[in-house]
């Protein structure tokens, strides 16, 4: 057939070169988790790194969701997510937080936080708008920021405490301020807000025009008696927030991706004409066996004395080590200062710690937008208790 590879020739001689592209997102790379994983793989280290557990989750809950599947419920859910899911979230947030969302015009299932987070952004952000960070924070929010055209204004974090401070917001806010994005429990620092911090936000916004979205996706890990503070306690926040959660996080199944967003009908109506034709709807199974698991309420209720056991086993065992550990309130997140050890800059001594010591964690400078120089690392205490005290008698040893 001379005909066709002749042509198949031609064809490769000239394959043409794809466009040139101008990136919408030129300062983003690999992420930091990824990079930490791929090293603790290739050195065998443990990797306390990203934040995912090591053990199974409930079998009950697959259960549902094969089961949900074998009743065949496997077309497309109505686009705001499966009824029954919904409603089971609207009691949730009622009787923790004491506020009802309508199931109907007030709650949105979402894959996973992340995209419940860029849907809203997307929604209500417009070019040129500033949207405030606390920093450090969750590394998608400042990407998002960028995709939607708004304009990241860091504030950091109280340094070494990591308590907002409302002086630095106050003087942040301008005329062109669209959104505050708040995460209590908090990732990295594992701070938990107080009753009065969300009172001093409420008090901050009142009467202003700024939205807020607000990460809960650890609200069911907080420990020593202390309490989520969900906006959805705070009248004069949740008139202007989205509430975003994440099931990953709660039942243990980071990979399922799937999650919600509670948030008054108004603000809804806008993120579910972003979410309609993105992603339309979430899938179906999942969502009817979270909808029947959520029936019981002892998973979410015992997660802060399950965590809790699992910090202090760590913290424990870290005792006595030469890091310094911070404050571990809420979130499956432990910070340590590894000030007396090296002089190395954060990101240096994770790649040391996981290529020589053989335990992976994530520097703090990752969730600055221009880095920063604490000497603090973070690690992740959702794993296994061999696998915590694997760690520590590495961490020990340093
Ligand atoms: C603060 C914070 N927000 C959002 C997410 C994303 O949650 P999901 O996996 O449901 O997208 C994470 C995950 O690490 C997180 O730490």
């Amino acid at each position: 057939m001379p005909h066709s590879s002749t042509s198949a020739k031609t064809q490769s001689q000239t394959t043409p070169a794809s466009p040139q592209l101008q990136s919408r997102l030129p300062r983003v790379g690999n992420t930091i988790f990824s990079t930490m994983s791929a090293l603790a793989q290739t050195h065998g280290a443990v990797n306390l790194g990203q934040g995912f557990p090591d053990f199974d989750c409930d079998p009950n809950l697959p259960a549902a969701v094969t089961a949900a599947m074998q009743a065949q419920h496997n077309q497309y859910p109505p686009m705001p997510g499966v009824a029954g899911l919904r409603e089971a979230v609207a009691q949730k947030i009622q009787a923790l937080y004491g506020h009802r969302y309508g199931r109907d015009a007030e709650i949105t299932i979402t894959a996973g936080a992340t995209q419940a987070i860029l849907t809203a952004l997307l929604a209500v952000v417009h070019p040129g708008d500033e949207v405030i960070v606390l920093e450090p924070c969750y590394d998608s929010y400042l990407p998002n920021i960028e995709l939607a055209g708004g304009i990241a204004v860091p504030v950091p974090l109280t340094p070494g405490s990591f308590r907002p401070d409302f002086e630095k917001i106050a003087a942040a806010i301008t005329p062109r301020t669209r959104l505050l994005i708040i995460n209590t429990p908090h990732n990295p620092s594992a701070t938990v807000w107080t009753d009065a911090e969300m009172l001093a936000l409420a008090e901050l916004l009142h009467g202003s025009n700024v939205l807020v979205i607000s990460d809960e996706v650890y609200e069911h890990m907080v420990f020593d008696g202390q309490q989520h503070q969900s906006v959805a306690r705070y009248p004069d926040l949740l008139c202007r927030s989205f509430i975003v959660s994440s099931f990953g996080k709660t039942y243990h199944v980071t990979g399922w991706k799937v999650g919600y967003v509670a948030a008054p009908a108004a603000l809804m109506h806008e993120f579910r004409k972003v979410h309609q034709y993105n992603v339309f709807s979430v899938n179906t199974p999942m969502q009817v066996g979270l909808a029947s698991y959520m029936a019981d309420a002892r998973p979410y209720l015992e997660l802060p004395s399950f965590y809790q056991a699992k910090r202090d086993r760590f913290k424990a065992g870290l005792q006595g080590s030469k890091l310094k550990l911070l404050p571990s309130e809420g979130s499956y997140f432990q910070c340590v200062d590894y000030s007396a050890l090296s002089d190395l800059n954060d990101r240096a001594f994770c790649e040391w710690l996981t290529r020589e010591k053989g335990v992976a964690a994530i520097p703090l400078s990752a969730f600055y937008a221009e880095g920063s120089d604490q000497t603090i690392i973070r690690f992740c205490f959702a794993k296994q208790d061999q696998t915590l005290d694997r760690a520590v008698t590495l961490l020990r040893a340093l």
